[in-house]
């Protein structure tokens, strides 16, 4: 941003992003769902599609002067179905503003509302968007922190407007257990079967969760929002000619800006399209359309390819590295870009261990595992990602550096436990020499692979 007009006209906002530039470069990002969107991508987004209405869809578009988003929305679509590979009689939508609407016009566009939707337990992994909710007095959680309104807790829209019913993973293998899954399907018979989650770290078997949903007359959605890229890759399997609908956000393995696509059978597209648009939202954002299908060509290359591969190498490696000093990884590893360090037999949790961390410029979050019996809050786990750290170019080499950091801030910060008061431990955790020189030998690391911003 050099000559930047921002600087000159909002000397505020222009100076906030840059403070955000700089935290970027210098810390590790470990977020599972964050990634390092490229110049061009980003320059496609800044364009000046962002002053361009068009509700509808190509060729019938309610406003005049649609040549160009006519022109780029029908080039994303081809884009998304050659990326993804999709057959014959599939289609795309790419005018969700993000995941979570995309989920929401699925359910909108093939069910009523009211209609009984079976997704993943969130705790366990699942998803908000997924029918979230809860029984304030349900086994193993604490809930006595939140406010209630009687009865089942509906905290999102999908399980207002839906009755959610929701599935755990096995508490033996903390995985997908297909017997038990089909079971509460027989039992409940939804209309909806969805897979895919937050925190899930191993592969679906897209298959075995079709036959269930074929089984019970159930429509199966496939949200692959964390592992779109690498399915796009054909690092991680596709559920595209499996599921009835796949959804995903873009922003995260796919590595574009944010956003949504829906890939589904012809005849659901139609109703889909059709809950996007009347049905939820206005103008598609066609800035940010631009911004993905330019991700979307990147994706392509076989150099994405690589970097797929390379993320789950180094989600893997670390992983790896991480059990050998003394951490407990939820199912013992990952098939992916994420996994979860379960601190549950340790002597600090989830909150506390994840704001030790970002101190010594490792930023990831605290997160429920399987089985969780704290408080979401403070939850037993913290999930580590590696899809932005590999787009810096980091690799085996690296991790090894990341584990030893993990392990001597744990080291350095235990001694506090988990019962001090959370401004004392983060006050306390500033001041350690140790977690500075961490944060220290971070930046220094970070700056051998800098960030193009
Ligand atoms: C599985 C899954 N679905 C949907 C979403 C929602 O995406 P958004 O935050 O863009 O609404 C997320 C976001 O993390 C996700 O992990």
């Amino acid at each position: 941003m050099t000559n930047s007009k921002l600087k000159n006209q909002d000397l505020e906002i222009y100076e906030i992003i840059k403070g955000e530039e700089s935290r970027q470069q210098q810390v590790l990002s470990m977020i599972a769902s964050e990634n390092f969107a490229s110049p061009a991508v980003r320059e496609a987004l800044g364009s000046v599609f962002t002053n361009k209405y068009s509700e509808g869809y190509p060729g019938a578009r309610y406003y005049e002067g649609n040549t160009y988003a006519d022109k780029l929305e029908r080039l994303a679509i081809e884009r998304a179905k050659e990326l993804f590979k999709l057959p014959e009689g599939w289609g795309v939508n790419v005018q969700a503003h993000s995941g979570s609407p995309a989920n929401l016009s699925v359910y909108i566009g093939l069910l009523e509302v009211g209609d009984k939707i079976l997704g993943m337990y969130l705790p366990d992994g699942g998803h908000l968007s997924h029918g979230w909710s809860y029984e304030p007095d349900a086994e193993g959680v604490d809930h006595s922190q939140i406010k209630y309104d009687g009865g089942r807790r509906k905290v999102n829209i999908t399980s207002k407007c839906f009755e959610a019913v929701q599935y755990k993973t096995d508490p033996e293998t903390q995985l997908f257990n297909y017997e038990k899954i089909a079971e509460i399907a027989r039992a409940t018979k939804p209309k909806l079967i969805i897979t895919g989650g937050t925190a899930y770290p191993r592969e679906i078997d897209y298959k075995k969760m079709r036959a269930i949903a074929d089984e019970v007359g159930a429509y199966y959605l496939a949200d692959i929002a964390h592992e779109a890229g690498l399915i796009a890759s054909g690092v991680n399997a596709s559920p595209v000619g499996i599921a009835d609908v796949v959804t995903f956000t873009t922003h995260k393995t796919l590595r574009c800006n944010r956003g949504a696509i829906i890939l589904g059978k012809d005849e659901m597209i139609k109703k889909i399209n059709r809950a996007i648009f009347p049905g939820l939202q206005g103008g598609p954002h066609n800035h940010s359309i631009a911004g993905i299908a330019v991700g979307l060509a990147e994706a392509m290359k076989p150099e994405f390819k690589e970097y797929s591969k390379q993320v789950v190498k180094n989600a893997q490696h670390l992983c790896a590295k991480l059990i050998d000093k003394g951490f407990d990884i939820v199912s013992g590893g990952t098939d992916k870009h994420l996994f979860l360090i379960d601190m549950s037999k340790k002597e600090i949790l989830g909150k506390k261990f994840s704001r030790a961390l970002a101190l010594g410029g490792i930023i990831a979050n605290k997160n429920t595992i399987p089985q969780e019996s704290n408080t979401p809050a403070d939850p037993s786990g913290v999930r580590l990602g590696t899809p932005w750290i590999t787009t810096r170019g980091m690799k085996e080499a690296e991790m090894d550096f990341i584990a030893n950091w993990i392990s001597e801030v744990y080291e350095a910060v235990k001694g506090f436990g988990n019962d001090m008061p959370f401004k004392e431990f983060r006050d306390k955790v500033t001041e350690l020499p140790e977690i500075k020189r961490i944060a220290g030998e971070v930046s220094e690391l970070c700056g051998k692979f800098p960030l193009d911003i």
